[in-house]
């Protein structure tokens, strides 16, 4: 069955390819917290060839079929050892049973807002905590339903090719971006406009959630916020921020 991103995959690396603000952020988590490390949504597996080459065991779950054909394509041409420390899974983060425990899981980019209902989220949240050792961290990274957004009802965006991956290929992206405030969802419509080829439309949406929300989620599903910070360096979260990153620790006996 065909999910959100197959249609985003071919163009996916040439958007976000390039994005490496939070791999120093996982990586000193994984360095922190050790082996074996969960990466849930691991797309074109960005963030966790980056682990596996520094030298740590990761498993990547996507729903994606496109998705997890591209990480293959990159893993396949690393190192033997980094190929051989990560796996990946096709599986939807909402339900999901690896009959393994993880010291860490990531949701690295935002992936945990494609839970588009409380049900979701929640249903998320328990089938990582039922992968993590008793003391295992849950990692992730959300952007801030910013004030100046929330009083838009749709807008639209475009990207040049000079600031994609892949600026040679001369593909432009226009965003247009549907808010629907009382679903807390931004739709987004994706188009690629390919030099001599038709445009290609993708589509998904993003339910956002607000800080507080979050930590009673994390709390619902069994865990203790460690921290919830504006950035990937540690900045306090304030009125600025336009991310929110939270480390949350597995609490025993509270689900
Ligand atoms: C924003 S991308 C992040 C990819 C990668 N982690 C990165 O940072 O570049 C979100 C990923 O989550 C995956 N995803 C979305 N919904 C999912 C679900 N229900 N179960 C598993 N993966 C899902 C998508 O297929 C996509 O690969």
């Amino acid at each position: 069955m065909a999910v959100v991103y197959d249609a985003f995959a071919p163009f996916y690396d040439i958007e976000y390819g390039h994005k490496e603000d939070d791999l120093p952020f996982y990586a000193d988590l994984a360095d922190t917290y050790g082996d074996p490390i969960l990466e849930i949504g691991v797309g074109t597996a960005r963030v966790s060839i980056e682990l596996a080459l520094k030298g740590h065991q990761v498993w990547g779950v996507d729903h994606s079929v496109r998705m997890l054909e591209l990480a293959r394509r990159k893993i396949r041409v690393q190192r033997d050892t980094v190929r051989k420390r990560i796996r990946l899974v096709q599986a939807d983060m909402r339900r999901f049973d690896l009959a393994m425990t993880f010291n860490l899981c990531i949701i690295p980019f935002r992936t945990f807002l494609h839970n588009l209902t409380p049900k979701q989220q929640i249903s998320t949240l328990k089938s990582i905590y039922n992968h993590l050792t008793d003391d295992g961290i849950l990692a992730l990274d959300l952007f801030v339903p910013l004030h100046q957004v929330l009083g838009k009802s749709h807008w639209r965006v475009s990207i040049p090719p000079e600031e994609l991956n892949s600026p040679d290929k001369g593909i432009t992206i226009t965003a247009d971006i549907r808010h629907d405030p009382a679903g807390q969802l931004l739709i987004v419509q994706n188009i690629y406009h390919q030099p001599k080829q038709k445009p290609r439309r993708a589509s998904m949406r993003y339910r956002y959630v607000f800080r507080y929300e979050m930590e009673l989620l994390l709390n619902l599903a069994g865990f203790k916020v460690l921290s919830c910070t504006g950035g990937f360096s540690g900045e306090p979260y304030d009125f600025h921020s336009g991310m929110m990153c939270f480390v949350a620790k597995k609490q025993l006996n509270s689900i």
